[in-house]
């Protein structure tokens, strides 16, 4: 199944040229371009709030690093989410596929994990993790800036973990995530707290979780809060769901539908 993915991956590899051209910032009126910007953010602000630039894949050792359950607690958070087999979970962002890895036998042997990111040298070594490790129910998708490139209503829950503060798009980004959410569907979205000192990773790339909520309760995105669980010692993990045309008459509709293999 990873060979079946990495072909589906080869012939998406021509989207990439296109989706990294340098692109004018400024290109929604929920933007704002920032001259005298910090020298890790992009110049463009979203509610306030300066856009991280994207991590490269020079930062790849630090997302795999062996002190990260330790400090993030990543089993804990795998906990967090409510997870059956059967499901079609999008790991958004998903770098080399640490949380991919984590999610995948969860929701296998019906259920996958789509993994989508915007650079080819993250997914081809999140290919090679995978079959190293044996896991052939996650796909990856080489999504864009502005779109993960998957089917509409096709997906039960999408966790982003150290992602949506550096999406240089970020309503187009979850205007698309959200259509490609099922009746009813989660996104999780898992940041490190801006309101604690604490926690030992720079201002830029943490979030409050009011700076959260402001963003993600935007009208055209289509979501709703749900719940914040606070149980991992660095991070928010924050619960949107699809508000659906059947979830504000029959709330009882809104149950996902049983999920189909990616
Ligand atoms: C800090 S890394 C986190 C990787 C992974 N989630 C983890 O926790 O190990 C952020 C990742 O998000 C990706 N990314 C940034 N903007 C994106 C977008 N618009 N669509 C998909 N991936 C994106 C980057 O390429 C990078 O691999």
């Amino acid at each position: 199944m990873v060979l079946l993915f990495a072909t589906a991956l080869g012939c998406q590899l021509s989207l990439a040229h296109h989706a990294q051209h340098p692109e004018p910032l400024k290109d929604h009126p929920y933007y704002e371009l920032k001259k005298d910007h910090h020298p890790q953010a992009i110049g463009k602000s979203y509610f306030g709030r300066e856009i991280a630039s994207v991590m490269g894949y020079s930062g790849v050792e630090w997302l795999e690093r062996d002190s990260r359950e330790q400090e993030e607690h990543l089993s804990k958070l795998i906990q967090t989410l409510p997870l059956k087999p059967g499901m079609v979970v999008a790991d958004i962002g998903a770098g080399s596929g640490v949380i991919a890895q984590r999610i995948a036998p969860k929701v296998a042997p019906k259920g996958g994990v789509f993994a989508v990111d915007i650079q080819k040298k993250m997914l081809r070594r999140l290919i090679k993790k995978a079959k190293a490790a044996g896991i052939t129910n996650i796909k990856p998708v080489l999504g864009s800036i502005r779109s993960p490139k998957l089917k509409a209503s096709s997906v039960d829950l999408a966790i982003m973990v150290d992602v949506y503060h550096e999406l240089s798009h970020p309503l187009e980004m979850m205007q698309s995530l959200s259509r490609a959410l099922k009746p009813g569907g989660l996104v999780v979205l898992v940041e490190y707290r801006a309101e604690d000192p604490e926690v030992p990773i720079k201002k830029l790339h943490k979030m409050s979780l009011a700076q959260i909520k402001k963003e993600l309760s935007t009208p055209p995105l289509g979501l709703k809060f749900v719940k914040v669980d606070q149980r991992l010692p660095r991070q928010h993990v924050v619960f949107y769901r699809k508000i659906s045309q059947q979830s504000s008459s029959s709330p009882q509709k809104t149950t996902p539908k049983p999920a189909k293999k990616p």
